[in-house]
C-alpha cells in the first residue's frame, strides 16, 4: 500500500501518479461524448454548408475573423440574454473545423445569422465604423474586389468532396453529386466579400429559427 507521504516525496512516482489521474479523469469525460447522440446528430433543420456558404466560410477562416470573434454562446442567462439560445453540439456537426474559439474582442456571432441586413453586413464589412462610430474592428472593403471563384471557390468541389467523407463517416445527411457538380455555378461571379456574409447570415439560425 502506497502512503501520502511517499507519494509527495517520490518525483516520479508523484508524476507516474498524477498522469495516470488526469488520464482517467480525462477518458471518463471525453469518451462518452462520442457515443451521446445529442452531439453526433444535427439539430433539427441544420443542413451541410452548401458551396457558397462553405467558401464563405474559408474567408472567415482566411480572415482570422476568429481571432476576435467566438461561435460559442455559454449557458450563462448574460450570455442568453445577450446573443440568443446557447450553443449545443448538434449544431457543429458540419464544422471542419470548429471555430467556437474563447477570445472575444468582437461580440459572439453564432446567432449572428439574420440579426442584421445583408447591406448591414456589407456597410460594416466595408467600414466598421460606418455603422458601429466606437468599432476597432479591421475594416475588409478588400473582399469586395475578389471572385470567389478565383481564390475560396477554386477548389470548391474538392472540398465538398472532403466535406461529403466526414458526413459520410458519421452516417449523417450530406450532398448529392448533383449539388457538388453545381457549386462552381452557384458561387458564380460572387465576390469573397458576397460568400462571407451568406455564411454569415446562415449562421446559427437552425437554432434560433426553432425559439
Ligand atoms: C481585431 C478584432 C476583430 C477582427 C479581426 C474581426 N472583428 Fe468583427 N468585430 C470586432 C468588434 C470589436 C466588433 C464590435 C463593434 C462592431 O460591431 O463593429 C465586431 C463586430 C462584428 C459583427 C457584428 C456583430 C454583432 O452582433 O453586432 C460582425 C458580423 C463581425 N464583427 C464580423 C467579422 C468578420 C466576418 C470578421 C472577419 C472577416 C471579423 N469580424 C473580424 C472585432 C473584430
Amino acid at each position: 500500500m502506497i502512503k501520502h507521504d511517499q507519494v509527495e516525496k517520490n518525483v516520479g512516482l508523484l508524476f507516474v501518479l498524477t498522469l495516470f489521474v488526469v488520464l482517467w479523469g480525462g477518458l471518463l469525460e471525453i469518451v462518452p461524448l462520442f457515443f451521446q447522440k445529442s452531439t453526433t446528430t444535427p439539430v433539427d433543420g441544420l443542413k451541410p454548408y452548401d458551396a457558397v456558404r462553405l467558401a464563405g466560410r474559408e474567408v472567415y477562416l482566411r480572415e482570422g475573423c476568429y481571432n476576435c470573434h467566438s461561435q460559442m454562446i455559454r449557458p450563462f442567462r448574460a450570455e442568453t440574454e445577450r446573443y440568443g439560445h446557447y450553443s449545443v453540439a448538434g449544431e457543429f456537426v458540419y464544422d471542419h473545423p470548429f471555430q467556437w474559439g474563447s477570445k472575444r474582442t468582437g461580440p459572439d456571432l453564432q446567432r449572428v445569422g439574420g440579426r442584421y441586413s445583408d447591406e448591414w453586413q456589407r456597410a460594416h464589412l466595408i467600414n466598421p465604423r460606418d455603422v458601429v462610430p466606437e468599432s476597432n474592428m479591421p475594416a475588409f472593403a478588400f473582399l469586395a474586389n475578389t471572385k470567389a471563384k478565383n481564390s475560396v471557390g477554386a477548389d470548391i468541389e474538392a472540398k465538398m468532396q472532403v466535406m461529403r467523407t466526414y458526413a459520410n463517416l458519421r452516417g449523417i445527411p450530406t450532398y448529392s453529386d448533383q449539388e457538388i457538380k453545381a457549386a462552381k455555378a452557384a458561387i458564380g461571379d460572387k465576390t469573397e466579400m458576397d460568400v462571407l456574409i451568406a455564411y454569415l447570415q446562415e449562421m446559427g439560425t437552425a437554432l434560433k429559427n426553432t425559439k
